[in-house]
């Protein structure tokens, strides 16, 4: 079971590596990063003790090259396909969105013509080889206070991150539809848990509030989204790509919306407690509110029924858990997080 993760070296992309070579005791994983800033090969230290090289082998490029994409369809027999390389930040996107365009749209492209060029059974997903492409529930635009995202609700993008990973979608799907290549496509909420590049809410305001730097929230903080922990969305990935049918959209969601003014809060007293105040004030006092992010989608909320009902899967991880859990891997976890602000990462 010859596994090509691509953006493997990421937040999500490193957990699923970890993920799937406990659970798939038969898989090879071969994972190409182009170890971008958010890239970090260190998220893969103990898979690289224990797999390398028989189990895990790194190859560093981009997945826009085609050469190099070939050339690993050719020396491996790619069972699965699993893209999670991408430029992924919308902040980024919105004063950058050339590289969004790139990597998530062309990279995409790129891959899904070395499926077609290599896998030759026009009934190949018969044989189980399976293109599964990563995406966002942000590619629905944004929700008012009442309603879900379903698998057939319209795509309305906001940002120039998901118009990207809106188009790559629709060429994903296009590649099912036209060639058969066996494609599923899943669009998941909005991640959090170990490994996350501290730019993301989540990890930003947990490694200020540590230090007791100023929490800026966008806007009024009324912001909701609906949070999935990592592991469960790797569960669910493999979940998709063994029960998954191809052709296929699957909604990941664990039903768990906030806004993002609670889940600052929540961090912020529950450092509190665990540290000590700062300079003998709350770290609440900290919160910075400033002006909001151009496009802010309101409100993401996932229908998750589609995945629970028809490949069985179920989120494990509760949010008050997974969040001190969370809290608590940034703690035990400072070098990580000093290697990245000092840059000293990019030299591994
Ligand atoms: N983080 C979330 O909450 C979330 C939610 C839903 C969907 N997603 C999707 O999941 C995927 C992974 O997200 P993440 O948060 O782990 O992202 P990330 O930014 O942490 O990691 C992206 C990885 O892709 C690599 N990469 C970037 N461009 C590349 C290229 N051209 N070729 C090869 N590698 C390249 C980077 O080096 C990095 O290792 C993305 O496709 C994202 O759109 C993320």
């Amino acid at each position: 079971m010859n596994i090509l993760v691509t953006g493997g070296c990421g937040f999500i992309g490193s957990n699923f590596i970890t993920y799937i070579l406990k659970n798939r005791k038969e898989a090879k994983v071969i994972n190409i990063d182009k170890l971008t800033y958010a890239g970090n090969l260190a998220n893969l230290s103990d898979v690289i003790r224990e797999y390398a090289p028989s189990k895990y082998q790194f190859i560093k490029g981009d997945i826009c090259d085609k050469q190099i994409v070939e050339d690993i369809f050719k020396e491996s027999d790619i069972d699965w396909v699993v893209n999670f390389a991408a430029e992924s930040h919308v902040d980024r996107s919105i004063d950058e969105p050339a590289e969004f365009l790139q990597t998530n749209i062309l990279g995409t492209f790129t891959l899904l013509e070395a499926a077609r060029k290599f896998w030759l059974d026009p009934a190949s997903y018969i044989t189980k080889k399976r293109f599964l492409h990563i995406s966002t529930d942000e590619v629905y635009g944004s929700l008012d206070d009442i309603g879900y995202f379903t698998e057939t609700t319209p795509y309305n993008p906001s940002s120039p991150y998901s118009a990207s990973k809106a188009a790559s979608d629709h060429l994903v799907y296009a590649y099912w539809r036209t060639y058969s290549i066996p494609t599923i496509i899943t669009n998941s909420s909005n991640n959090y848990g170990p490994y996350q590049f501290p730019e993301k809410l989540i990890p930003l305001i947990i490694n200020n509030a540590i230090k007791g730097k100023r929490l800026p929230v966008y806007g009024d903080g009324k912001n909701v989204r609906d949070w999935l922990h990592v592991e469960d969305n790797c569960s669910a990935i493999l979940a998709a790509l063994k029960r998954g049918l191809p052709g296929q959209k699957y909604n990941i969601g664990a039903n768990c919306e906030k806004r993002n003014i609670d889940i600052v809060n929540m961090i912020c007293d529950y450092l509190d407690k665990k540290l000590g105040l700062i300079n003998g004030k709350p770290r609440r006092e900290l919160i910075d509110y400033v002006s909001d992010r151009l496009g802010h989608d309101r409100r993401y909320a996932i229908d998750a029924s589609k995945i629970i009902n028809e490949l069985h899967w179920q989120p494990s991880v509760n949010f008050e858990r997974g969040i001190i859990e969370t809290i608590d891997w940034y703690l035990q976890n400072t070098a990580w997080v000093e290697d990245i602000e000092t840059g000293k990462y990019l030299e591994y």
